[in-house]
Order: structure tokens, then sequence, then C-alpha cells
């Protein structure tokens, strides 16, 4: 450790270059996160917000660059080694058993964590902290869509992240279950960091926090949710406008 005042970031990528034949997705992007902060990732279709994201989950091997897990360098490393570091992983390709419960797929997540009765005090304190009290006993296949994906949050929250990498929580949301998304994402920020991928603008108000803009593969903006969503170059790039 150096003997500064400046914490070391929770992730921080360096000079992260993604390049697919002879697409740049991503070119020399330097960013970082804090722990416990909330950042969200936006910018228009194109932009390299999942690739930036799939480097990060493992997915995809950067072409060139690092990333930096609490000073250990992940790049390279399997989705389930970054995983087992402390970066929890909420993809869009549903992660749970229709045949169970609520009650018992959060515990199965539980369980791998947890021995005995600690099992069962994470699961109830997850149904609560998710308020997911009065569906725990129901079948997952038969729940809504807003529903399974808030299980398969708490199913990531058991595994005890230092970082939850979410990407677009509310695709396919009704409004009701957006406005419920953003709220457990103010109650889960208590315990972990996250990486919101989102194009749902009202979304990115409600959960209001600090914002980076990808265009082209580069960061384009970055700082609080109210100065850069009232940004001339933000409002341009979702506009189809562009500086030359
Ligand atoms: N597997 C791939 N092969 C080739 N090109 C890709 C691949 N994945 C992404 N791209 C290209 O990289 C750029 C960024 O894409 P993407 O990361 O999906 O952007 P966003 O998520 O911001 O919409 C686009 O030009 C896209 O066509
Ligand atoms: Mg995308």
């Amino acid at each position: 450790m150096s003997g500064s005042n400046v914490p070391q970031p929770l992730i921080e990528a360096r000079n992260l270059t993604m390049r697919f034949g002879g697409v740049t997705a991503i070119a020399n992007v330097d960013l970082s996160v804090a722990e416990g902060e909330l950042r969200c990732l936006i910018g228009p279709n194109g932009a390299g917000k999942s690739t930036f994201f799939k480097m990060l989950t493992g997915q995809v091997m950067p072409s060139e660059g690092e990333i930096l897990f609490r000073g250990t360098r992940i790049n390279g490393f399997e989705p389930h080694d970054i995983a087992r570091l402390g970066i929890g992983i909420k993809t869009q390709v549903p992660n749970v058993f229709d045949g169970l419960t609520v009650r018992e797929n959060l515990w199965i997540a539980a369980s791998r964590r947890n021995r005995g009765k600690a099992t069962e005090r994470a699961v109830a304190r997850e149904l609560e902290r998710l308020e997911l009290g009065s569906i725990a006993d129901r079948l997952v296949g038969q729940l809504a869509h807003g529903q399974r994906q808030w299980i398969e949050l708490g199913l990531v929250l058991l595994t005890e992240p230092a970082l939850i990498l979410l990407d677009e929580p509310a695709a396919g949301m009704t409004e009701d279950e957006t406005v419920r998304t953003a709220k457990l994402i103010g109650i889960i920020k208590q315990s972990c960091a996250l990486i919101v991928v989102e194009h749902d603008m009202k979304f990115i108000r409600m959960i209001a926090s600090r914002i980076t803009v990808f265009d082209r593969g580069r960061i384009l903006v970055e700082g609080e949710a109210d100065a850069v969503l009232s940004d001339q170059r933000v409002r341009d790039v979702y506009l189809g406008k562009r500086a030359a």
C-alpha cells in the first residue's frame, strides 16, 4: 500500500481496449469505481457498453489494457473465478430453477456460503430485504418477469459480493416494476458497489448516481447524474448529433 490517503478503487480499468476484427468497440478506456459506489454506464447503441461489461465479467478478453479488482489483475480470468473474487453478475439469462419455490431457490444459493441455521437466517434476511416474503412459497416458474428479476438479484446478493454488475435491470419491466427495482437498488447499495448498464433514462434518474457516458468506444462525459444528464454533448449523442 502507498502512503497516500486516496483509497484504492474497488475496480479499475486501465487503457482498456477491445477490437473485433476491424471494429474498435472500446478504445483506451480508463475508469474506476470506488468501494460501495453506484455507477451507471449509459450511451447510445453501439457505444461499447455491453462490450465493456463483458470484459469486466470475463466473457470477452480485452485486446489491450488491464482490469484490476482490489489491485488484482483479473483480465483473462474465467467468469466463475471472477465471481469467486466477489463480483456478482446478474445477466439477462435467467439463472433460476422454475420448478422450485422462491425460498428454495434462495436456500440453494445461501447454502453455498452458510451451514445449518445460518442458511435459513440468510434466506429470511434476503426475503425481507427484497420484500419478497409474500411470494416466498410460490414456484418461480409462475412469477411475473419483474418478480423473477428480483429473485435473481437475491441469488446474487446471497453470494455476498463486493460488486454487482447489472445489465439493463429494468429491461422488459412495467412502470411499477421499474420503480420497485430502482428502490431495491437503493437498498442493495448499502451493502455493496454496483455498476449498472442501462438505457432507460427514467430509470437512471430514479437511481441518480455517478454516470459514465460512453460514445463510440470512448468516455464522453463522467460525473453526477444531474450534470451529466443536462450536458449538451450527452443530449447530442442521444439525438444522433455529434460534434465534428
Ligand atoms: N462479438 C462482436 N463481434 C464484432 N463486433 C462486435 C461484437 N460485439 C460488439 N461489436 C461491435 O462493437 C461496437 C460496440 O457494441 P456494444 O458493446 O454492443 O455497444 P452497446 O452495448 O453500447 O450498444 C458495435 O460497433 C458492435 O457492432
Ligand atoms: Mg448493449
